[in-house]
């Protein structure tokens, strides 16, 4: 049997198809941290995709017809969301005029009208309600804007959307652009033949969509440390009092599950045993470090505590293999990014192969001044955690394949 990451290889890139005279339509991941003045933190996800934009405006296409998400809006408008604060960006990166379509159907003759290296960015494909659902009919005529469908959303690739798995049905030329490829063979490196011990480091917000990945993951695993809002969670479902942290009380049961199969898998779990608190994230007044079981009435969990970055120092420090996805605690703020920026740190002065992944985790590696010390930075957080699993990204799935 081949492997998923195998399985993945085998799909045609952009250099296998022509694309003259052809209306392209590229899946991109655009859904980059911005701050609260709506600036954009980290490009990384946009630089990425550029050798993709940049090799379809050399090879004479009618259009180019950027899709992408940001954030998680529901399924309208908002303006926090909108692209529009994407565009200047992205013009910068190519060096080149963007065309902003706020309504694709009735920008589609404009779309087809083949005027030369035409560049077309859609507005938020999340503010349309089929998107998430993976609505046939939106995804067909999504599909009536091209005639060739490139999927360079790495970051996207686990979704099964319109844009990213049902558009596929619609359009008959279909292959992934070259940062798919790239996150593939980097990913091919680090998860073929793993050294062990491996370790995750898992945290950050996204609790819901990763908390249920991590199961299906201990058979690949030897150590399993756990910080960011994602411990909260964890810490709640063994008996803490989180005060008003942030945590999901529902995936208590899941979080139980993941540590008895931790347990059956003998996987060793690290959690936070000291936590920095503050009384409020925008205007602290009282920030405190505290044991986990401290936590004063009212108080939110926001970073690790000293002790735990001990803690995990000395974890990450016997491992061969790090992945890492979500930070340690709020790292936009400097105040609470301590325990991130010393995780950091820790991870790339270990002689493991290092591998981060996510928008946010990787900002803040960045943020940390540790980027060029990872052996790779991947562009996917929970797309990277499916590929561990050992799953087939969706986004992948219905490709055209080489073979
Ligand atoms: P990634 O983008 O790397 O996949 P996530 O999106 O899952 O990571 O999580 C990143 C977010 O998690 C950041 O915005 C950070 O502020 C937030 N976060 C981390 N720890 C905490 C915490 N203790 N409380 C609230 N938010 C947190
Ligand atoms: C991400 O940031 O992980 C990707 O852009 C996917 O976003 P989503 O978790 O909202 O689908
Ligand atoms: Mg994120």
């Amino acid at each position: 049997m081949i492997s998923n990451i195998k399985y993945m290889a085998g799909v045609k890139s952009l250099k296998d198809i022509d694309i003259t005279g052809k209306r392209v339509l590229i899946r991109v991941d655009f859904n980059v941290p911005m701050d609260n003045e709506l600036n954009i933190s980290d490009d990384r996800r946009i630089r990425e995709a550029i050798p993709t934009i940049n090799y379809c405006i050399d090879h004479n296409p009618c259009s180019i017809t950027l899709v992408t998400h940001l954030g998680r809006p529901k399924g309208e408008y908002e303006e926090r969301f909108s692209l529009k604060h994407i565009q200047k960006r992205l013009e910068r990166l190519l060096h080149k005029k963007v065309e902003f379509v706020e309504d694709f159907e009735a920008s589609k003759d404009e779309i087809a009208s083949c005027s030369l290296e035409r560049v077309f960015l859609l507005e938020n494909i999340r503010f349309n309600k089929g998107e998430k659902s993976n609505d046939l009919e939106f995804a067909k005529k999504l599909g009536s804007i091209c005639d060739v469908y490139v999927n360079d959303a790495f970051g996207t690739a686990h979704r099964k959307h319109a844009s990213t798995y049902g558009i596929t049905d619609f359009v008959e030329t279909k292959v992934a652009g070259f940062l798919m490829k790239k996150e593939i063979e980097a990913f091919s490196k680090a998860l073929e033949r793993p050294t062990k011990p491996i370790a995750l480091v898992i945290g950050g917000s996204k609790i819901s969509s990763k908390i249920t990945l991590l199961s299906a993951i201990m058979p690949k695993i030897d150590k399993l440390i756990i910080g960011g809002a994602m411990s909260n969670t964890f810490l709640y479902s063994l008996g803490f009092d989180m005060q008003s942290s942030l945590y999901e009380k529902e995936f208590t049961d899941i979080a139980k599950k993941v540590l008895e199969d931790a347990k059956e898998h003998s996987v060793k779990i690290y959690m936070p045993v000291d936590v920095v608190i503050t009384d409020s994230i925008e205007n602290p007044i009282d920030v405190q470090v505290v044991p986990v079981q401290d936590i004063l009435e009212g108080f939110k969990a926001v970073d690790i505590g000293p002790a735990t970055v001990k803690l995990f120092s000395e974890a990450v420090h016997l491992s061969n293999t790090i992945i890492w996805n979500g930070p340690m605690g709020i790292y936009e703020k400097s105040r609470f990014s301590r325990g991130t920026n010393r995780l950091a740190s820790a991870i790339v002065d270990s002689y493991a192969y290092t591998v981060v992944g996510g928008g946010d985790t990787a900002d803040a590696v960045e943020k940390a001044g540790e980027n060029e010390n990872f052996s790779f930075i991947s562009t996917g957080g929970g797309a990277s955690l499916e590929l561990l699993e050992g799953k087939i990204l969706a986004g992948f799935e219905k490709l055209d394949r080489k073979d």
